[in-house]
């Protein structure tokens, strides 16, 4: 067992076991890439301010997202085809993530399907939902979610078409895999990753396949998708969905402080400032950028997270001193699952706990709660460099 001590090395072993298609799939961004790296390398302008000689005994990285107990405010993010990154991908993430005590968030676009998740965790998870144009099936899905017992809804608002990502089309990515010789030749130096999806029947995308007419195999499905995702969202439809679940909803996607407040008004329980992990939009600013604005222009109506480059538990830091009251992490718990399964989601969660703990501790605060700007240095024009 190689010594894990960072995010880094879990991709590293996710590279080598996972393949290519769904590395890349991952490991990718819309276009020219330009918002996905810079969702990163924002981070790295920040910096910390170390403190001395203050007590840090008694600390702790617990708090609330939506009214739930959190270990530390770091979510799952929904992310599609994670049972292709790790047979069973879903339920081993979810548990990972139940047993850290953090939220977990399940795609539509999963291959477990909501049902088989809830057969498989003790404790609520949340359901995210993409706006499609189809009533029928969103009614559907939504109380298939609440029969599973899901906990809150997240809406994801960045994705009423999709951003090209370059990768995707030069593999054929598909799930499963179509049998190509590109592929095929990948695939045999994969072996682990391959013994373990030829043990398990979910191989497909489990809410869908099986649940919409007409939709029964892969090829179908992608024509379905890309057929029904909602060109003509608009709030009223947005409030619509909120009405039809009734309970906690986030509202996933929102890059300006104007549609921030549009939101809150509409009762959000928690907007996640997001660029859907650079994958729509190339050329947004990163989702840290946004986050010190959209936080002052919404104040207290309702939580603001954010999503997109966190890769540490010192991101994750500064994320709260600029405005945020949580995170979701994508990509870092998918380098664990496709490194080691569960155990690896769980590694990514240890790991950036521990960074965040550390770190928090460094910069002389005990309380979550507490960080703020005065914990962070920036460049004079981080936040206006952009006009
Ligand atoms: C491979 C992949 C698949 C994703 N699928 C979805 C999805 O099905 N629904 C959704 O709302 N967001 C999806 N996202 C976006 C994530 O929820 C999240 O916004 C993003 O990953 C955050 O950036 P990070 O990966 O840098 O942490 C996906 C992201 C990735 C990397």
């Amino acid at each position: 067992m190689p010594v894990i001590t960072c995010i880094e090395d879990l991709k590293r072993l996710y590279r080598r076991r996972a393949p290519r298609m769904f590395y890349d799939y991952a490991e990718s961004g819309s276009w020219t890439e330009q918002t996905f790296r810079e969702n990163v390398t924002d981070f790295a302008e920040i910096r910390l301010r170390q403190r001395i000689a203050v007590d840090m005994t008694g600390r702790s990285t617990a708090g609330q997202m939506v009214g739930q107990d959190v270990a530390m405010p770091v979510a799952l993010a929904p992310v599609g085809l994670t049972g292709m990154q790790n047979a069973d991908g879903e339920i081993k993430a979810a548990r990972a993530a139940e047993k850290f005590g953090v939220p977990f968030t399940l795609s539509t676009m999963s291959i477990c399907s909501i049902e088989d998740v809830a057969d498989h965790v003790t404790k609520p998870f949340w359901f995210q939902i993409y706006t499609l144009n189809d009533d029928d099936f969103n009614r559907k899905i939504i109380d298939r979610a609440k029969a599973a017992g899901c906990s809150a809804l997240v809406i994801t608002v960045d994705l009423q078409i999709l951003g090209q990502r370059h990768k995707d089309l030069k593999n054929g990515l598909s799930a499963p895999p179509k049998f190509t010789i590109p592929t095929m030749l990948n695939l045999a130096t994969k072996w682990a990753w391959g013994l373990e999806m030829l043990q398990t029947k979910r191989r497909f995308f489990g809410n869908i396949v099986g649940h919409v007419e007409g939709v029964s195999d892969p090829s179908s499905l992608s024509a379905w998708t890309a057929e029904k995702f909602d060109h003509a969202l608009n709030w009223d439809k947005i409030r619509k969905l909120m009405d039809m679940w009734g309970g906690k909803v986030i509202l996933k996607g929102v890059m300006e402080a104007e549609d921030a407040q549009k939101a809150a008004e509409i009762g959000a329980d928690a907007i996640v400032v997001s660029n859907h992990g650079g994958r729509q939009l190339d050329g947004a600013l990163s989702s840290i950028r946004m986050v010190p604005e959209i936080a002052a222009a919404v104040g207290d109506k309702t939580e603001v997270w954010m999503d997109g480059g966190i890769r540490s538990g010192q991101d994750v830091l500064k994320a709260v001193a600029l405005g945020a009251k949580g995170v979701m992490i994508g990509r870092a718990f998918v380098y664990g699952l496709g490194a080691m399964g569960e155990a690896g989601v769980t590694k990514a969660l240890e790991v950036i706990h521990k960074e965040l703990d550390t770190s928090m501790a460094l910069c002389g605060e005990t309380r979550l709660g507490n960080v703020g700007k005065h914990n962070v240095l920036m460049p004079k024009d981080f936040l206006d460099r952009y006009l």
